[in-house]
């Protein structure tokens, strides 16, 4: 291979621009010319493409965000779109893909390699920690310590008023980040949407530890499918047990910022190893971290099965709480 692009899509997630730093200079060190591909797949679509040479790249790694823009292109999960993408892909000599993302992102990648013959490496960037075959995603870790400080600000405040507290963290479909989030800020309940139907136990449970003279309580609720649910868990529990409670969505601010040091090595990892791949001759692989070794797992196996969190943490928490 003389030319490979590179390209964020989905959510932004802290780290990415650690792993494109390491995809191009790897690349580079071994002769191969590196493309940025602008917004995504959209941008692939539109041929928004942007040489990355060693010094585009310098000063990036500690920068949340994604240097080259993302989006979540409804076009591209067209075969008109595809056939598009494909064009300009061939027109700018590129001959192979590293993609950054989910597993959405994933899937696109593998329709265009399947349809075009164009081999596709997949990095998992994504604060939800939802993708299987990988311990980690990119992002995950900074996302979980944001929440943490949020957790531990907010405490001093429930403490000092004795009330109930409701914190949304985010997660789409997954509790991921409340898990770790709640069980390191020493949350007295945590709500996750791979456990359902536990608000009696909650309502029970606020009642009990108001009875023994625990009077500020921390509940921390993954946001599942939609933003904003904290607010209807929280008057539901106001209805079965009277007590008054306050709301804090932690929302976006759980993507931006500075990556912590575990992510940026994560990223740093996966990126490299993702280039790697794509130049040894490997296709439709997600590079991901097992213990401490990479693995590269075939696209098919990610989507067919959903990633579970550790429910022994979860009853930890509750032991603990
Ligand atoms: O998938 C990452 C994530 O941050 C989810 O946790 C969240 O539900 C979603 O993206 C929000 O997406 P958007 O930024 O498009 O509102």
């Amino acid at each position: 291979m003389k030319r490979i692009g590179i390209l964020t899509s989905g959510g932004d997630s802290p780290g990415m621009n650690a792993a494109i730093r390491s995809a191009t200079r790897v690349a580079i060190s071994r002769g191969v010319e590196m493309f940025g591909i602008m917004r995504g797949y959209q941008g692939m679509i539109e041929g928004d493409f942007v040489p990355l040479d060693r010094r585009a790249v310098a000063g990036i790694i500690g920068r949340g965000g994604t240097i080259l823009k993302t989006a979540r292109s409804k076009e591209f999960m067209k075969p008109a779109g595809r056939a598009r993408a494909h064009e300009k892909v061939r027109g700018a000599g590129l001959e192979g893909l590293v993609v950054i993302g989910g597993d959405g992102s994933f899937r696109g990648a593998y329709k265009l390699s399947s349809e075009f013959d164009i081999p596709v490496i997949g990095v998992p960037g994504s604060i939800d920690n939802d993708s299987v075959g990988t311990d980690s995603t990119i992002g995950f870790d900074t996302a979980v310590n944001i929440a943490l400080e949020a957790i531990d600000r907010i405490r001093d405040t429930a403490s000092s008023h004795d009330r109930v507290f409701f914190i949304e963290v985010m997660g789409r479909s997954s509790g991921f980040i409340a898990l770790h989030s709640g069980l390191c800020g020493g949350a007295e309940a945590i709500l996750i949407p791979e456990v359902r139907g536990e608000l009696n136990e909650l309502a029970a449970l606020l009642k009990e530890n108001r009875r023994q003279g625990k009077l500020c309580n921390i509940v921390v609720v993954a946001e599942g499918e939609e933003s904003g649910g904290a607010f209807t868990i929280a008057n539901m529990i106001k209805t079965l047990t009277g007590l008054d409670f306050r709301v804090t969505i932690l929302g976006h601010i759980q993507r931006g910022g500075i990556p912590t040091a575990a992510d940026r090595l994560l990223a740093t990892r996966l990126g490299a190893a993702a280039a790697e791949a794509l130049l040894d001759g490997k296709r439709n692989v997600m590079a991901g971290v097992s213990g401490n070794d990479i693995v590269l797992t075939p696209f098919e196996q990610i989507w067919d099965c959903r990633k579970e969190p550790d429910l022994g943490l979860l009853r930890l928490a509750k032991l603990l709480s």
